[in-house]
């Protein structure tokens, strides 16, 4: 048989120790449904009051009201606790160990060919140059013609072309440049001396790679014109240049070379600095490393550019920078340049 009374305490006391183990959201939404839901316990117990005797129903009813009010009470007193336990367990877990060591950044750096491009021209500004840049897609016109290679010059067999428009008739040819001599007639086309240039820049060639070798590789172009300019002002620059970049002692030897834009024309060679001049693997046993064309600017072209060459005279250098990086470094194989592998890359 049913006892009101009692029935109303032993819910009492189940729903308080199920209330006490429930310790999340779902543990506690449950709860809230078996006892106070629309037919929770209590909620059941509620309506068989009304078949009690009066006085019962009265004690009964107004117990059973006082316990559904204080159960109310506890659930919400055990949400916020809960609450809090979540919050204290979050922290807990997501707590920062500030003794862990940090995460290295990885610092980048300039590449090896950068870095050595931007040795070279910090010396010639040093000098007195400035740096300007030119087209790496050039005319014909100002790769070659302007330099006295016309089209059937056979000083085109120096540089494999590659040709971006095939020729077509009346239209200009437009070509990847060979080297950084365009600029030359660019910047005396656009210029009165005195000029003082130093011009970086890529340049192309269809070659096939080999380990002193590539298609593309980074030149600078040294030009210097004005009034009583000799053959000495090369070789004292030059001279300078190379004891900057390779070392105080370093000699220079000039030789005769042929270029059909300098008149005349010379190869550059500095003393090896591994053998001093004894002969070595980097010298090829030569005691000398090739480092540059260099020469006095053809009078044909400065008198094409409208200089008075009674009165101007000129020098010019093209140097390449992955020779003089990989003589700096003892790199053998100038196609690790370009490969892009870490591993090589990351010791500059
Ligand atoms: N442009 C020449 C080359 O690439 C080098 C050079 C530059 C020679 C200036 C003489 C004067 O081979």
């Amino acid at each position: 048989m049913a006892d009101p009374p009692s029935d109303l305490k032993q819910l009492a006391s189940a729903a308080y120790s199920e209330l006490a183990a429930a310790s999340d959201d779902r543990a506690l939404e449950a709860w809230r449904v078996a006892y106070l839901g629309r037919k929770g316990r209590l909620t059941s117990l509620l309506r068989s009051v009304g078949s009690l005797s009066l006085e019962e129903r009265r004690e009964v009813g107004a117990a059973a009201n006082r316990l559904k009010a204080e159960l109310e009470a506890a659930l919400e007193a055990r949400r916020a606790e809960a609450r809090q336990q979540q919050f204290a367990a979050a922290i807990e877990t997501g707590r920062l160990d500030v003794t862990l060591p940090g995460r290295p950044k990885k610092v980048g750096r300039l590449h090896p060919v950068t870095q050595t491009l931007r040795d070279v021209l910090a010396t010639f500004v040093s000098m007195g140059f400035s740096v300007v840049e030119g087209p790496e897609v050039e005319l014909d016109y100002y790769n070659f013609e302007a330099l006295r290679i016309p089209k059937d010059h056979p000083a085109r067999d120096m540089f494999s072309t590659l040709y971006v428009d095939l020729p077509r008739n009346g239209e200009p040819d437009v070509l990847l440049r060979t080297h950084t001599s365009p600029n030359q007639a660019r910047v005396m086309e656009r210029t009165q001396p005195p000029i003082r240039v130093v011009v970086p820049g890529r340049c192309y060639r269809r070659e096939a790679t080999d380990a002193s070798h590539e298609w593309m590789m980074m030149q600078v172009e040294v030009l210097a014109v004005d009034e009583g300019i000799s053959m000495a002002d090369l070789k004292g620059t030059l001279f300078e240049f190379a004891r900057r970049i390779f070392g105080q002692e370093r000699q220079v030897r000039f030789r005769c070379d042929y270029f059909p834009f300098v008149e005349p024309g010379a190869e550059v060679a500095i003393d090896c600095f591994l053998c001093g001049g004894e002969g070595c693997r980097t010298c090829g046993g030569e005691g000398w490393i090739e480092i540059m064309g260099a020469g006095m600017v053809h009078p044909e072209i400065l008198a094409n550019m409208g200089y008075d060459t009674h009165r101007y005279t000129g020098f010019a250098a093209g140097l390449g920078m992955e020779r003089i990086c990989m003589l700096r470094h003892g790199v053998e194989d100038i196609r690790l340049f370009y490969a892009n592998d870490l591993r090589f890359l990351e010791q500059f």
